[in-house]
């Protein structure tokens, strides 16, 4: 048997309800935040990702998927979106029409990671990238867009990290202060840190393996090397925060694994046992150089990304049921041939009107067909045999109310109809009708 690549998973029928449920209540906050959605290809070249031979970050150096295509191009499969977008706005020009750029996206990323809970090689992300402003408002606007969405899945209880990497000068201050601190405990630190000391110091900071030692605790922090214009710009996204009554704690060690992080980074955790203490289900920050260092003009950007499969796995840790159960309008249960062509004739008549219907396709007896109908949590339930049939009728049953009447053939649409509008209709809370009435609202 083929199996699926390790790191990889499908989604079945029953889970990809949860999916489209999850990406709806997305779309619904990014349209109340005004992002809209952008599609940018699985595949880039090579060099959208590989910018910088300085770039130390796991993700970069160790984790992408890269091959050569049959034309020997460089291609690699994207493991985040961010570079992505920012390759397509500077090659559509999206700056010409559109101060602030505001862009959306979800889709597959492919980190080759070691798979684990909420951990995977093939994932998907949902992501906004804001685009042309600077403006300490617009960060803080993003992380309002984040906890939004994760509050509409239910979770209460989320921690914004926030901390800043402040300017280019602020950055070079702090990296020459931490390449002195950590020279004098090079022989502690371990292989990695020892060549992120020589290409990239910050992320140290980051280091899983030394995190809780002494040295590490006691090492410089980056506020205390924020020049004037750093700070403000910090205390402004704080302050915005603050007007929105959005809770944050300021982190002091928090770098990001990304290499493009200016000024502001932050992590949005939640407390789910499956993932351990204080998992990260979304994060982002402000990259003002990534644009530049793609041979664009000099615009800044801010964004964040959440893992689709660590959303779900939280709302359904909060028990907010992201999707309705099954449930159809129709179930058509046919007894022969003839009662058979006639139902898929009937039940086409109801989908054109925007009736969901099913029925049986293995000429199986009327036990199993009722079974079915119960497990499709049917509306109605039309029984056609030859006798109904040779009269041009048919039973139809209301499984909400238990009444059974037998009426014309050719009324089933109208009559499936009629009840759903009924007024009185007992089923008020019925999800059916909610549907019907979502439909004709549409
Ligand atoms: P990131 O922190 O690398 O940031 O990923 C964002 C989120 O993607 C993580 O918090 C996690 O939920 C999810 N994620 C990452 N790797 C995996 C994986 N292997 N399996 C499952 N989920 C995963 C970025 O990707 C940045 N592009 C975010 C950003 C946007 N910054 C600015 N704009």
């Amino acid at each position: 048997m083929i199996t699926k690549p390790k790191g990889t998973y499908d989604i079945l029928p029953d889970e990809s309800k949860s999916w489209v449920k999850l990406e709806e209540t997305i779309r619904k906050i990014c349209n109340l935040y005004n992002y809209k959605e952008i599609r940018t290809p699985i595949f880039e070249s090579f060099n959208v990702f590989h910018r910088d031979q300085l770039d130390t970050s796991d993700m970069v150096t160790k984790e992408t998927y890269d091959f050569k295509d049959r034309s020997d191009r460089q291609i690699t499969l994207r493991p985040e979106g961010t570079a992505g977008v920012a390759r397509a706005f500077i090659e559509n020009k999206l700056y010409v029409d559109n101060p602030t750029c505001k862009l959306f996206y979800m889709g597959p990323m492919f980190r080759y990671e070691r798979p684990q809970k909420g951990r995977n090689r093939q994932f998907n992300q949902f992501g906004v990238e804001a685009l042309g402003s600077n403006s300490p408002l617009i960060d803080a606007e993003v992380i309002a867009l984040g906890t939004s969405l994760i509050r509409a899945l239910g979770l209460k209880d989320v921690t914004v990290k926030i901390n800043s990497l402040g300017d280019g000068e602020s950055r070079t201050n702090y990296k020459n202060v931490l390449v002195d601190y950590f020279s004098k405990y090079k022989e502690c630190l371990c292989e990695d840190c020892l060549d992120r000391l020589e290409k990239n110091p910050l992320r140290i900071l980051d280091c899983k393996v030394d995190r809780d030692k002494d040295f590490f605790i006691n090492a410089p922090k980056i506020k205390d090397y924020l020049n004037e214009e750093s700070k403000n710009r910090f205390k402004e996204v704080l302050d915005a925060l603050d007007g929105m009554q959005l809770k944050y704690k300021v982190d002091d060690n928090l770098v990001r694994g990304l290499d493009y992080y200016t000024h502001t980074v932050f992590e949005l955790e939640v407390n789910i046992p499956e993932f351990g203490a204080g998992a990260v289900i979304g994060a982002g920050g402000r990259y003002d150089n990534l644009i530049k260092d793609l041979d664009g003009p000099d615009i800044q950007g801010v964004g964040m990304a959440f893992g689709l499969e660590r959303l779900l796995l939280a709302a359904n840790y909060a028990g907010k049921k992201l999707a309705k159960e099954d449930q159809i309008h129709i179930y058509f249960i046919s007894l022969g041939k003839r009662a058979a062509q006639e139902s898929i004739k009937q039940a086409n008549i109801c989908r054109i009107g925007g009736l969901s219907c099913e029925m049986d396709f293995k000429e199986r007896g009327i036990k199993a067909q009722f079974k079915e109908a119960d497990k499709y949590n049917a509306r109605f339930t039309c029984i056609l045999g030859d006798d109904e049939l040779n009269n041009f009728k048919i039973n139809i049953k209301d499984n909400l109310t238990d009444e059974q009447e037998t009426i014309s053939l050719y009324d089933v649409y109208p009559y499936v109809i009629n009840k759903l509008n009924q007024v009185n209709n007992p089923c008020g809370s019925c999800k059916l009708k909610e549907n019907n009435d979502e439909k004709s609202t549409n």
